[in-house]
């Protein structure tokens, strides 16, 4: 029995990479009876601020100092969040792709999620070691533009690339990556038919996530 905790990271009804997600979901539930699925949706939730106090009492773990009663009331709110990501065996990603990079609240929800002996080690003689280990992660990435073909295009994508590159600090070794594009540039018709490929690749992924 199986947690699969999905992030999603778009607050439109009419997301592409919700609707993909959901396709996802569909069918993973249908291929793993008994395995228990929670979204958490990055912009209805509440998550601690990631302020000064937050700073100060990360700063304090990293420099072996003591907390105060505030900090240490406020890391415990950050404790909380890692908790509960860590709490999964499996991972589900869908995000928009804005200003050519991730959207505001998962890039908060990655900045408090990624912290040094919780979700990576560092230590001078081996550097740094992600904790997150032996779980899939399945990223799904919508963009109105197209940049899955590499090219000019590609090295503007900040968006796959970026969260690639946390998930494997975290310690993720197995990253799968659907992209839904191009969702604006190909108007409604090359949108929809984005929409249909990526549900397609959804379905047959699920099955053997
Ligand atoms: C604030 C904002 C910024 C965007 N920036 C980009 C961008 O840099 N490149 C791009 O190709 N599309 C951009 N888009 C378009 C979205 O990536 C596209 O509409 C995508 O389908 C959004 O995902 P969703 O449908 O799951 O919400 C942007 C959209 C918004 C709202």
């Amino acid at each position: 029995m199986a947690k699969l905790l999905h992030i999603q990271a778009s607050p439109r009804d009419r997301s592409h990479s919700r609707a993909v997600a959901r396709a996802f979901l569909e069918e993973y539930l249908a291929s793993h009876p008994g395995d228990t699925v929670e979204t958490l949706d990055l912009f209805r939730i509440e998550l601690p601020p990631f302020d000064g106090l937050v700073l100060q009492a990360k700063y304090n773990i990293l420099h072996g100092q003591p907390h105060t009663d505030d900090e240490i009331a406020a890391w415990k709110r950050v404790e909380e969040v890692i908790e509960h990501f860590k709490s999964a065996d499996k991972y589900l990603w869908s995000l928009p792709m804005w200003n050519f990079t991730i959207p505001y609240k998962l890039k908060h929800y990655l900045d408090i999620i990624v912290q040094p002996t919780y979700t990576f080690a560092h230590s001078r003689e081996a550097g740094y070691k992600g904790l997150v280990t032996g779980k899939p992660a399945l990223l799904i990435c919508a963009r109105g533009g197209e940049y899955g073909g590499g090219g000019e295009a590609g090295s503007m994508d900040f968006q796959r690339t970026y969260m690639e590159l946390i998930l494997r600090f975290m310690g993720f070794e197995e990253i799968k990556v659907i992209l839904v594009e191009p969702t604006l540039a190909g108007g409604a018709q090359g949108a929809k038919e984005a929409r249909e490929r990526a549900i397609v690749e959804a379905r047959r992924m699920a099955l053997e996530f």
